[in-house]
């Protein structure tokens, strides 16, 4: 029988996670303090970290050791499994073997979790009882809804406002696992106020979300803040995805060609590809592919800059692919992916060429996945289809060059609560969009005057 799943038992999980920051061989351009313009100390952030986590944003250590109590959580779904999709190669009917890692396992449906369970363990131990964070699609919401509620401590999420018109099911989810979830920009917060003066009809954008948490943080007592992606110890709580991967696919005795991922923020797709960086810095050859949207080319388009994480500037500046903190994406149906910035360890590594990016517009990406619904079954997130796009892409590349290629990938989510994207692509509503080029040097007049890297 041909092998379709390659398992780890519960006792094959990770113990640690892998930090990227130890093995690059370049040093990374530090954040920088908006207002002395000099590299941000761990202080800069105790108003919306607790100190455990911003030791691990700081952390140069190779291993970092994941709690017990994480473990237990993890164990709900993980190790995930990994798949080999042999339908779908049999559909594109080229010279390779196609595995996955299948984030879509878990109780909210995507990789979040990983991330989600750590920073709500850590808070906790720290003394806090209340997170704020904001959301795109929705998937990071309820994750760290569900998380929170785990360990017992209050939760509020803000949520781009086309994602929560698009997307109730998810707001429905987050209200289940006991967390609040708000339309933004709203009217709760200082920074959601001003965008609703000048722009009362606003769809929100990650941008405007993340101020708003951030300002409730501050002016709340006991609470702090949660960011779902970008930072480096989201992308070291993802690297558990890599680590699995690289156990399953030794197993079967195989190392990948290509390994890839979609990027939104870039946690999911570092989480597969930093301990595959690790082996390519150490000599090994290997194809490392990020795949955004062509309605959102941080990577593809924009230039490697300083700029704020957010639109009302309350973060500090990070080094990054940015397409300017006021751009406001249009509301493609991959709100995950829409999201100015790339997260500096990805946007570094896309520097040194150790990472190639690659833009698909939406059309592609639906296309994609829904040839991968109807050969593997599974129902991808729309975010999930971007890397699907360059999966069959990778496919058709190894065909013209009449290579057999290995690749890997990962599928970070499942997209049964994205049904009305899936709605309006069958039904004709959906149209390829690409960033107009008058559009990015508009965004990026708002940085024209920040330090350079
Ligand atoms: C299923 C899924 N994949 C990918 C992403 C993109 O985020 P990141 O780049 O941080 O993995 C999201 C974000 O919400 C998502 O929900």
């Amino acid at each position: 029988m041909e092998q379709v799943k390659t398992f780890l038992d519960d006792n094959e999980i990770p113990r640690q996670w892998y930090n990227i920051m130890a093995d690059l061989p370049t040093p990374m351009k530090p954040p920088l303090h908006p207002g002395t313009g000099q590299p941000v100390t761990a202080d800069d952030l105790t108003a919306i970290f607790p100190m455990n986590i911003i030791e691990q944003e700081v952390s140069t250590q190779r291993w970092i050791d994941i709690p017990d109590d994480v473990l237990q959580k993890y164990l709900l779904w993980r190790p995930s499994p990994l798949y080999r999709a042999r339908n779908f190669e049999k559909l594109l009917g080229c010279p390779v073997q196609i595995y996955y890692k299948n984030e879509g396992v878990s109780p909210a449906g995507s990789h979040k979790p990983n991330a989600a369970i750590p920073m709500a363990y850590y808070n906790k131990v720290a003394g806090t009882k209340r997170i704020t964070t904001e959301t795109g699609a929705g998937q990071w919401g309820s994750a760290l809804s569900m998380a929170t509620q785990m360990f017992g401590l209050a939760c509020r999420v803000y949520m781009v406002r086309v994602s929560y018109e698009q997307k109730p099911y998810r707001r429905m989810m987050m209200n289940t696992w006991g967390a609040e979830c708000i339309p933004s920009p709203s009217n709760l917060t200082q920074a959601g106020r001003n965008v609703l003066a000048e722009h009362p009809d606003s769809p929100g954008s990650l941008g405007i979300a993340i101020s708003e948490a951030i300002e409730d943080t501050v002016t709340s007592k006991d609470t702090k803040y949660s960011l779902g992606s970008v930072l480096n110890h989201v992308l070291l709580y993802q690297s558990i995805i890599g680590l699995e991967a690289q156990k399953q696919m030794q197993k079967l005795g195989l190392y990948p060609d290509v390994v890839m991922g979609c990027c939104g923020g870039g946690s999911n797709f570092a989480g597969i590809a930093t301990p595959y960086v690790c082996d390519k810095i150490h000599g090994k050859q290997v194809k490392i592919v990020g795949a955004e949207p062509t309605s959102c080319p941080s990577m593809t388009k924009g230039p490697f800059a300083y700029d704020f994480g957010d639109l009302a500037k309350t973060t500090p500046l990070l080094p990054m692919y940015t397409l300017g903190h006021d751009y406001i994406p249009a509301p493609i149906h991959a709100g995950g992916l829409r999201y100015h910035g790339m997260a500096p360890i990805v946007s570094h590594l896309v520097r040194e060429n150790f990472i190639e990016p690659r833009a698909y517009d939406q059309m592609k990406t639906f296309d994609a996945g829904v040839k991968w619904a109807r050969s593997e079954g599974f129902i991808p997130a729309p975010e999930t289809n971007h890397v699907l796009a360059a999966v069959v892409d990778e496919a058709m590349r190894a065909k013209e060059e009449g290579k057999e290629k290995v690749i890997l990938f990962n599928w970070s989510g499942h997209g049964l609560v994205d049904m009305a994207s899936y709605d309006a692509y069958l039904s004709g509503q959906l149209q390829a969009y690409e960033l107009p080029d008058e559009e990015i040097q508009r965004a990026l007049l708002a940085i024209k005057d920040f330090p350079k890297p």
